[in-house]
C-alpha cells in the first residue's frame, strides 16, 4: 500500500545515500515530488544534472529530460526514469526525418546554413538537438528562450524554431518582433504549407507543434473570471497560446511561476496558467500568507505523461539499484550525444 510504499523508498534511498540523487520537476504528483532531492524547471534541472556528482541520477520528469542529464553529466554516470512511458506529446510532434525534410525545402528557397539558426525547445528528442549542434543551432528552454532568441538572431537573420510554435510566437513578440514576420510550419504538408514569398518574408518560422496541457487554457476563460474578480494577477507559462498569454501580466517558466508568486504581497490573487499538480502545491503552500491560487481552466487538466511516474516506479527503480541491478537507464548514442552536447553547451553558456 501507499504507507509501505513510502517507507520502502525513504530505505531504499537512505541505503544508496549519495551515490544517488533524485531530480524532481515540478509537475510530478506529490507522492513522489516529495521525494526529490532537488526541484526546479528544465533550465534548473539540467544545470543540476550537469553539476551532479552522483552514480545514479534518477529523474522524474519526462524523457527528454532524462536524456538531457545523460548528455550533459560524466560517461560513468547514469540517468535514469522511472516509467519509460513517460514521453511528451508535444516533443512527439518534431522528428528528425521531419525536421530534416523541412531544411532540405528551406533550401530551395534560401541557404539555410547562413541564413537560418535551428533553435530547439529542450522538450524534444536528442538527435533534434544533435541536428541543431549540426547546423550551428542551439536548444533554450521557457526560462531563457529570449535569450537565445538574441543569440540566434545576432548570427543569422532568420530563425527555424521547434517544436512549440507558442514559445517561439510568445518570445519572439515580446522581443518586438511582429506576427507577419512568423510563419508557422505545417510539418503535415510539402514547403510547411507556405509560399516562397512568405518563407523570404518570415523571420521565424514556428514548428506547428504545441503543448496539449497548455493549449486547453482558453482566453475566454480569464475573460469569466477577471468579471468575477476583477484584481486577479494573472500568470501563465509560454506554452499558452498568443492570445492567453497577451491577456496574462507574467509569463514565464515553472520556475518563475513560483518565484513570483512566493514573492508577491500578501493577499494577492492569483490565476495560473501552468499543470495542476504545480498550481495545488502552490495554493496549499502560500495560502497561509492570505494569497489565493487558482487555476486558469475550468476542467481538470493534467500532464498524463508526467503523472505517469508514480511511487510504485520510482520504488522499483530504487530498491533496484540497492541490489546492484541498473533498470530503465536512458543512455543516448555517443554519437548523437556529442553533437547534441553542442547544442545544448551553447544554450548553457548564452544563458
Ligand atoms: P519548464 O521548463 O518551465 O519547467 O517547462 C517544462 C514543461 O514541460 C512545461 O510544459
Ligand atoms: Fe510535454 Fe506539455 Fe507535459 Fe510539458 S506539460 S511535459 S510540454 S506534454
Amino acid at each position: 500500500d501507499d504507507a509501505e510504499c513510502e517507507t520502502r523508498i525513504r530505505a531504499a534511498r537512505a541505503a544508496l545515500g549519495k551515490r544517488c540523487v533524485i531530480l524532481g520537476h515540478h509537475y510530478q504528483r506529490d507522492e513522489v515530488f516529495r521525494h526529490a532531492d532537488f526541484t526546479g524547471d528544465s533550465l534548473k534541472l539540467s544545470r543540476l544534472a550537469s553539476q551532479s556528482d552522483a552514480e545514479y541520477i534518477v529523474f522524474c520528469g519526462v524523457h527528454f529530460m532524462a536524456e538531457v542529464a545523460d548528455i550533459l553529466s560524466r560517461p560513468d554516470q547514469i540517468a535514469i526514469l522511472p516509467d519509460l512511458a513517460a514521453g511528451c506529446s508535444m516533443a512527439d510532434m518534431a522528428n528528425l526525418v521531419a525536421v530534416e525534410r523541412c531544411w532540405r525545402e528551406l533550401a530551395t528557397v534560401l541557404d539555410p546554413e547562413s541564413e537560418v539558426t535551428p533553435v530547439t525547445y529542450i522538450n524534444s528528442a536528442a538527435d533534434l538537438k544533435a541536428f541543431c549542434g549540426r547546423h550551428g543551432g542551439i536548444v533554450c528552454t521557457s526560462s531563457n528562450a529570449q535569450n537565445i532568441l538574441e543569440w540566434s538572431f545576432g548570427r543569422r537573420e532568420k530563425i527555424l524554431f521547434f517544436p512549440d510554435q507558442h514559445l517561439g510566437r510568445n518570445t519572439g513578440y515580446r522581443m518586438g518582433i511582429p506576427l507577419e514576420e512568423m510563419v508557422t510550419w505545417d510539418f503535415g504538408k510539402p514547403m510547411g504549407g507556405l509560399t516562397e514569398d512568405e518563407i523570404r518574408r518570415a523571420r521565424m518560422i514556428l514548428w506547428a507543434g504545441f503543448c496539449s496541457v497548455h493549449q486547453m487554457f482558453r482566453p475566454e476563460h480569464i475573460d469569466r473570471f477577471l468579471e468575477q474578480y476583477p484584481d486577479t494577477r494573472v500568470i501563465v507559462h509560454p506554452e499558452c497560446s498568443f492570445e492567453v498569454c497577451q491577456k496574462a501580466q507574467y509569463i514565464g517558466s515553472t520556475e518563475y511561476i513560483l518565484h513570483t508568486v512566493r514573492a508577491a504581497e500578501p493577499n494577492t490573487r492569483w490565476l495560473v496558467g501552468t499543470e495542476l499538480n504545480l498550481v495545488n502545491r502552490l495554493a496549499h503552500e502560500v495560502q497561509p500568507q492570505g494569497k489565493s491560487v487558482h487555476f486558469l481552466s475550468p476542467t481538470v487538466c493534467m500532464c498524463s505523461t508526467m503523472f505517469r511516474t508514480d511511487p510504485q516506479h520510482l520504488l522499483w527503480v530504487l530498491e533496484n539499484l540497492v541490489e546492484g541491478h541498473v533498470v530503465n537507464r536512458i543512455k543516448v548514442p555517443d554519437a548523437i550525444a556529442a553533437e547534441a552536447r553542442e547544442a545544448l553547451e551553447n544554450m548553457l553558456q548564452v544563458a
